[in-house]
């Protein structure tokens, strides 16, 4: 803990203020709404976004001041580096160094993902501060779909440092609710636009040259845009297989272990055989609801959720994975959660991800 805000303990006092929650409907412009925002964020302020993935906590990402805020709502430590989010493609260059021999891949990847759920860590340019990045010389960016963000980046003149807009290392969330429930009375504004249509945090992939000189990537995080759709493009390999701990750190930092995790015990059943019940009321968090799994009939469960109820639909559960999470940490009748797995393939990866670190033992408070 002691880590945390070293060098901002100036903020770590912040006043109290009152949350201002507006509903947007994305099929408007919502003028005013995005007037607010950016008047909010050109002034150093917090507003959390929505965007396709999960909400984010925007400040402006040339302001450090405005970004050290973000760490001290999140209570976020300073090792931990944030994603910046731009309006075009054609800014990129502004704030990020593509080595020549990648330019082509990512124009490739950015022309196919963009806007969208994916995030490219490339070599930073020196106008992007050091607290937004931890202190590395590269940068996290992506281009978001979502047309509130879209429309608010668009009218402002700088680039949007945001990550998801809960407390570190807990649930991120994919509602407006779910955003007030750990952040009201920290910042001025929340844009409602209604749940998040992918669910889970952007893919993180960082472009390298493979031993042959060829371009390729490498996951740092798994997410909406699979390693199956990446395929088709490079050479994909996924950061941290075959490595030691200590090299994973370096790799993808700020991807630890415990993350995205509930209050309650979360403990992911890799097969049947790993249940052990705990004391108390325990909830299941089945992917289909189907018993043929092998889970639903482990145990006298006092709820079992389904992520995708009888269609077993991947995407749906992506959607649903951290909504149910939360629903189950907040629902006074459950004292512990388990969750069974799903295939690793596709969007299943990223489930897996997710709920491998919701369930890791040494959980972050
Ligand atoms: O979908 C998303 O990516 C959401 C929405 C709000 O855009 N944002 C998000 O941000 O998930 P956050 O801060 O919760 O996760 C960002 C992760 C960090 O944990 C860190 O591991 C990684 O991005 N990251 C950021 N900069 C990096 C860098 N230079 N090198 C490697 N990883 C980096
Ligand atoms: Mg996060």
């Amino acid at each position: 803990m002691h880590l945390y805000f070293k060098s901002f303990g100036w903020l770590a006092m912040l006043p109290r203020m009152q949350t201002r929650v507006v509903d947007v409907d994305t099929m408007d412009d919502s003028k005013q709404v995005v007037k607010d925002a950016v008047a909010i964020l050109a002034g150093g302020g917090l507003v959390a976004v929505p965007t396709e993935t999960v909400y984010g906590l925007a400040a402006n990402a040339l302001n450090a001041e405005a970004v050290a805020k973000v760490f001290e709502v999140k209570k976020r430590p300073a090792f931990d580096p944030l994603i910046v989010h731009l309006s075009t493609y054609r800014d990129l260059p502004k704030y990020c160094a593509v080595p020549q021999e990648l330019q082509q891949l990512v124009d490739t990847l950015t022309r196919q993902f963009w806007p969208g759920p994916m995030t490219l860590v490339l070599p930073k340019q020196p106008i992007i501060p050091d607290i937004v990045t931890s202190g590395l010389d590269s940068v996290a960016v992506r281009i978001s779909s979502h047309p509130t963000l879209r429309a608010i980046i668009t009218a402002c003149e700088f680039p949007l440092a945001a990550p998801s807009a809960n407390l570190f290392g807990r649930i991120s969330p994919t509602s407006a609710r779910a955003v007030q429930s750990e952040l009201d009375g920290a910042i001025e504004l929340i844009i409602n636009a209604g749940a998040c249509s992918e669910g889970l945090e952007s893919t993180i992939l960082r472009p390298y040259l493979d031993a042959n000189g060829q371009p390729a990537v490498e996951i740092l995080r798994a997410g909406p845009i699979t390693r199956e759709q990446l395929k088709k493009f490079c050479k994909v390999r996924i950061a941290g297989k075959n490595k030691k701990n200590a090299d994973r750190s370096v790799q993808a930092p700020g991807q630890l272990e415990s993350h995205y995790a509930p209050k309650k015990p979360f403990i992911l059943l890799e097969s049947p055989e790993d249940f052990k019940a705990l004391e108390g009321r325990l909830a299941l968090i089945s992917f289909e609801g189907d018993p043929e799994a092998g889970y639903v009939e482990l145990h006298p469960w006092s709820q079992v959720v389904a992520l995708s109820p009888g269609s077993g639909r991947m995407a749906e559960a992506a959607v649903r994975l951290f909504a149910v999470m939360r629903q189950l940490d907040e629902d006074p009748s459950v004292d512990a959660i388990y969750a069974e797995p799903v295939r690793e393939i596709g969007l299943g990866m990223a489930l897996m991800d997710r709920m491998r670190r919701a369930s890791h033992p040494n959980k972050q408070a």
